[in-house]
Parts: structure tokens; C-alpha cells; sequence
């Protein structure tokens, strides 16, 4: 069923769409993705935007560090009207690894520093500063602030658990939940201070306010109902709304299917894990923009460490992917299309373009050009090839040479304990690979 990349032309890869029965939206003109977006106030520049992505690579003190500056200087010679930075931890026990960004007090002027060089970079080359969000988390159950798990779950998981069921010590009681909203208010807060243009209340990918959405066993205020489940996700973004000026950006990444079975997986069918079921995701994504009044939300799927072939489509890496990744990329269009269906005024960015590689901006445009998002975010192509954005809009075209190969070894160094970046493009991370044994 698995076939690894080797197509030549969008015309090859068109007819493999074909040939699987997909119709994933490829567009041949690149136009769309130069039109401008009004965004709150703002004026994106184009329809490229830099997703999330972590370095593992701040200060013990969670501060951006020499690579996260040259990591953000790249990302802001991109060209992408946007940057989502990376997981920023909200509290310290919530970090994901000891190196993982964390925003407090003693952080903040750092990431202000940052900001200002990013924005004056990308003003000196483009004329003008892109968007910047703060991707605000709490890592719940994958929490390693030391380097060894230290995981703080909402409640246990079998599916992710097996056999060992993680102790009852590691499940949040209600207060210590009730405690997170003031944590986010004063990230969100601080975010402003450091020169963000917005801050996203994190809940994806399965890590605590995801992981929450799914908690169907769990007893009390935050668990069972749908309306408990999102309680705390309701509860953070108002308490950030309330901690900032109005003009700043509060916004979330969302997993809107988790593919893994109910009662355990959240946006599943009751029948089979492994089939999006919208209708919850869609109650939160109505909590977020029509209640709570978010203009921008950005979408994905999976969990990068029990089916990452669903987060980010593959076809180099640990194990062998049990589907085309054409389907993969079917998929994520089909759920974030869905939902921007149902909710047309929202402004939704798309994931997991990098895996079409030099025909990755041919999928962007097909995808804002048949609604399916506003804007395309990129993850793996922007650690690959930070000009990616630039070449898009200013040749038409991507370097085959330059782009992402969908290989995993990004994502095996962060694994392994070291910081994160381009295995195959970027000579820093070739050497931090081999040191590390991969
Ligand atoms: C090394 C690595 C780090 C990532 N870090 C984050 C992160 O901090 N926050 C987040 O929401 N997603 C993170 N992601 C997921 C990406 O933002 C993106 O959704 C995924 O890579 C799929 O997009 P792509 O096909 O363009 O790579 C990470 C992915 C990788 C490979």
C-alpha cells in the first residue's frame, strides 16, 4: 500500500491521487497564496505561515539560547506572513524537556530581544514584520522537565498506557487544574509584554489541554461532558483574554481528530478511532470562535508520538507508515476543510504541507484556493528550507535540492534528548546526529 515519494512533476503526482481515488486540491498557479489577509486589525502579507516547531534548544531557565536565535532569524528571512513559535512551557513542570521555552518573569526580556531582531530582519528583506504568536502549553502527559518523564495526565489512557497504567499520582486533581488558567493569563500576559502579537492556548496533539477533551471517565468538573471536558480549555483562553489589551491576539491550535479509539481519542467515531468524527470538535471550535470570540484558529490532527504519520504524512523513518501518505494529507485537508465549512467567517491555517516537498506550495494553494484553509502553515519545510515562503512567492517555485524529505530525523533527535533541526539540510544538525549515536 506504501509507496515512498519519487514524483517528478505535479502532473505525476496528480495521477497518483488519481489512481488512490483522492482528490487532494493541487493547484498549478501559485497566485493565491501572494493575496493579502485581514486578521484582526492586521494585515497578513501573504498566505504562508511557519508552524510550530520545537528546538529543544532554550536556556535551563527556559530562555531563548543561541539556536533559537538563529532558528528565528532563518524563520524570519522566510518570507511567511506569520510565525507560530514553538511549545512555550506555562509552567515549569509542564516543560517537555529540560531545554523547552518557558515564559516567565525572568524569560521575557529575552524573547523581547528576539522579536525585535526577528521583525527588524524580515522588515530589512521585505518591507515588512510578520505575525507573531506564542504557542502557550502545558505538556501534561508527555512533561519531562528533568529529562525523564514526569508525566501529569488528566486521566489514564489505555490505548496510550497498555498494560502499565501510569499511577493515580500522576492524574491532576481538580485544583490543580483550576489553578492553570491564572498560569496561562500571566504567560499570555507576559507574551504581550515580550513584543507577541498573540498568544495560542495550546490543545493539541494529546498533550494536557488536548488530552483533556477526550477525558470521558474522568469524574468531577473536567471530565464526562463534553461541556467539562472543554471546561479548562474555556477557562484558559478567558482568563488570557482577560490578562491582555484588546488588540492583542488570543487564538489556539487545536487537534480536531486524534485517531485512536473512543472513549479514549477525541474528533473519533464511536465505531472505529481511526475515522474522524467532527460533530465535538466542531462544539469546541463554536466555543472558541462564536462564544469566546477567537478570529483565528489553526488545525491539526494525531499524535506525533503514537501515529505521527497522521500528525505529519512520512515515508523515511522509524517504522514503516501503514498508509499511502497521500491519505495521510487527504485526511488533514478533509478535517480542517470540514470544519472551515461549517464556521466560514473564522480564519483557519492548515498543517502538513512539507510532505510534497517541491510540490508542497502547489497543495498550499489548492488548499486556500478551494476554502479548505485561509492560510497553509509549514513545520518540517521550515527547518529544511527557511526561504521557502520567499521562493514560493518571489520564483514560483521550491528548490527540489532545498526541501524537507519527510525522513523523521528531526523528530528522532528531539526524541533522543537532543535539539531539533534539519538532519539532511543543515550541517549544525547533521553533527548533533551523529554525536548522538542516531
Ligand atoms: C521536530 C518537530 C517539532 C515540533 N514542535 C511542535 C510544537 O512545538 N508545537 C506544535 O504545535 N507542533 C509541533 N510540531 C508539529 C508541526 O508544527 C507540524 O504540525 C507537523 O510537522 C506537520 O507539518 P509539516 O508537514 O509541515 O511538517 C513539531 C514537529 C516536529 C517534526
Amino acid at each position: 500500500m506504501h509507496e515512498r515519494f519519487h514524483y517528478a512533476s505535479l502532473d505525476e503526482v496528480r495521477a497518483e491521487a488519481a489512481r488512490l481515488g483522492l482528490d487532494l486540491p493541487l493547484s498549478q498557479s501559485l497566485d493565491v497564496l501572494r493575496q493579502p489577509l485581514d486578521l484582526s486589525g492586521h494585515t497578513l502579507a501573504n498566505r504562508l505561515t511557519i508552524q510550530p516547531m520545537e528546538g529543544c534548544d532554550g536556556t535551563a531557565a527556559g530562555a531563548p539560547d543561541e539556536l533559537t536565535q538563529r532558528r528565528y532569524e532563518r524563520f524570519a528571512l522566510s518570507g511567511a506572513s506569520l510565525l507560530w513559535f514553538e511549545a512555550i512551557a506555562v509552567v515549569p513542570e509542564g516543560r517537555a524537556n529540560p531545554r523547552q521555552l518557558y515564559m516567565h518573569a525572568g524569560s521575557v526580556d529575552a524573547f523581547r530581544a528576539l522579536n525585535e531582531r526577528v521583525r527588524s530582519l524580515a522588515e530589512q528583506r521585505f518591507g515588512f514584520a510578520p505575525l507573531l504568536i506564542a504557542q502557550l502549553t502545558h505538556s501534561g502527559r508527555y512533561s519531562k522537565p528533568e529529562g525523564k518523564p514526569a508525566p501529569l495526565i488528566g486521566w489514564n489512557n489505555p490505548y496510550l498506557e497498555g498494560d502499565k497504567p501510569l499511577a493515580s499520582s500522576c492524574i491532576l486533581s481538580d485544583d490543580d487544574l483550576a489553578a492553570l488558567p491564572e498560569r496561562f493569563a500571566q504567560a499570555a500576559r507576559l507574551s504581550e509584554r515580550a513584543g507577541f502579537d498573540g498568544a495560542d492556548i495550546k490543545c493539541c496533539h494529546r498533550y494536557l489541554l488536548s488530552e483533556l477533551l477526550s477525558c470521558r471517565e474522568r469524574p468531577g468538573r473536567y471530565g464526562g461532558s463534553l461541556e467539562n471536558r472543554m471546561r479548562l480549555l474555556r477557562e484558559c483562553v478567558q482568563a488570557a483574554k482577560a490578562a491582555v489589551s484588546p488588540g492583542f491576539l488570543i487564538t489556539c491550535r487545536l487537534n480536531l481528530h486524534d485517531h485512536f479509539p473512543y472513549p479514549y481519542g477525541f474528533g473519533v467515531s464511536q465505531e472505529s478511532g481511526e475515522e474522524p468524527d467532527l460533530s465535538e470538535s466542531k462544539r469546541v471550535v463554536s466555543l472558541l470562535h462564536e462564544e469566546l470570540g477567537l478570529e483565528l484558529l489553526d488545525f491539526t490532527i494525531g499524535n506525533p508520538y503514537s501515529n505521527p504519520h497522521v500528525n505529519r504524512p512520512y515515508d523515511l523513518g522509524a517504522y514503516r507508515p501503514p498508509e499511502h501518505p497521500f491519505q495521510g494529507l487527504q485526511r488533514m485537508m478533509d478535517c480542517v476543510g470540514q470544519v472551515k465549512a461549517a464556521f466560514p467567517s473564522l480564519k483557519v491555517i492548515g498543517s502538513a504541507f512539507s510532505y510534497l516537498r517541491q510540490f508542497s506550495g502547489n497543495l498550499a494553494a489548492g488548499a486556500v484556493e478551494r476554502g479548505v484553509c485561509d492560510l497553509a502553515g509549514f513545520g518540517r519545510m521550515a527547518f529544511a528550507y527557511p526561504q521557502f515562503a520567499a521562493d514560493l512567492l518571489e520564483k514560483g517555485a521550491l528548490e527540489k535540492g532545498r526541501c524537507c524529505v519527510a525522513c523523521g530525523k528531526c523528530t528522532a533527535l528531539m526524541r533522543a534528548g537532543g535539539m531539533a533541526g534539519c538532519v539532511v539540510r543543515d550541517p549544525l544538525y547533521t553533527r548533533e546526529y551523529k554525536q548522538l549515536g542516531l
